[in-house]
């Protein structure tokens, strides 16, 4: 099962995805996460990475590419995964598609989740508050989710068009989201 998840910052991607990677035994691959590992190590990607990301911006989609060519022809791979946070823009999902059809494989789905703009700057600032993320203060998480109606959400009409497309209200009790994207799944 390979999968990727889209969605506005703070609508739930990260969790559900984590809890869709246990059911089925898959791997979770978080392009934030990758980075913000990058930056621990301070590496010349991480490095460049942080004043991106402490914007609110994007990554460059070829850094990104880079990076996700490498990932997902490691071994691990090989049992599916799903994909948070990446492809971000147009450029990486055509650049994905290409990686993936030099790997002989293709996505099963793609889960679109949504919440309405008051609820996410709320759920942001108050991870902000617990996780110490440097780009979950309230002017940051309102220009991420400029960035993402801009860069990210015409994806959901590329998939659309693939007919990979499932959507899923990201507002509810987290269990339920994730029974809702089982059922679209089976
Ligand atoms: O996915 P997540 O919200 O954890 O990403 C945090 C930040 O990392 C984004 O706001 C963005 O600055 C950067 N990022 C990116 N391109 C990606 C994934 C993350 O630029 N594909
Ligand atoms: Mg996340």
């Amino acid at each position: 099962m390979r999968l990727i998840f889209i969605g506005p910052p703070g609508v739930g991607k990260g969790t559900q995805a984590k809890r869709i990677c246990d059911h089925f035994g898959i791997l979770h691959l978080s392009t934030g996460d990758i980075l913000r590992e990058e930056i621990s190590q301070n590496s010349l990607v991480g490095q460049a990475a942080k004043q991106v990301i402490d914007k609110g911006e994007l990554v460059p989609d070829n850094v990104l590419l880079d990076i996700m060519a490498i990932r997902l022809s490691q071994n691990d791979c090989k049992k599916g995964y799903c994909l948070d946070g990446f492809p971000r823009t147009i450029p990486q999902a055509e650049g994905l598609e290409h990686i993936l059809r030099n790997l002989q494989q293709s996505i099963d789905a793609v889960i679109s989740i949504d919440a309405n703009e008051k609820e996410l700057i709320k759920r942001l600032v108050l991870r902000g508050n617990n996780s110490g993320r440097t780009d979950d203060t309230s002017d940051v998480a309102k220009q991420r989710l400029d960035v993402y109606w801009k860069q990210t959400a015409p994806l959901i009409e590329f998939y659309s068009r693939r007919n990979l497309l499932q959507s899923i209200n990201g507002v509810g009790e987290i269990p339920d989201i994730t029974q809702q994207i089982l059922n679209g799944l089976s």
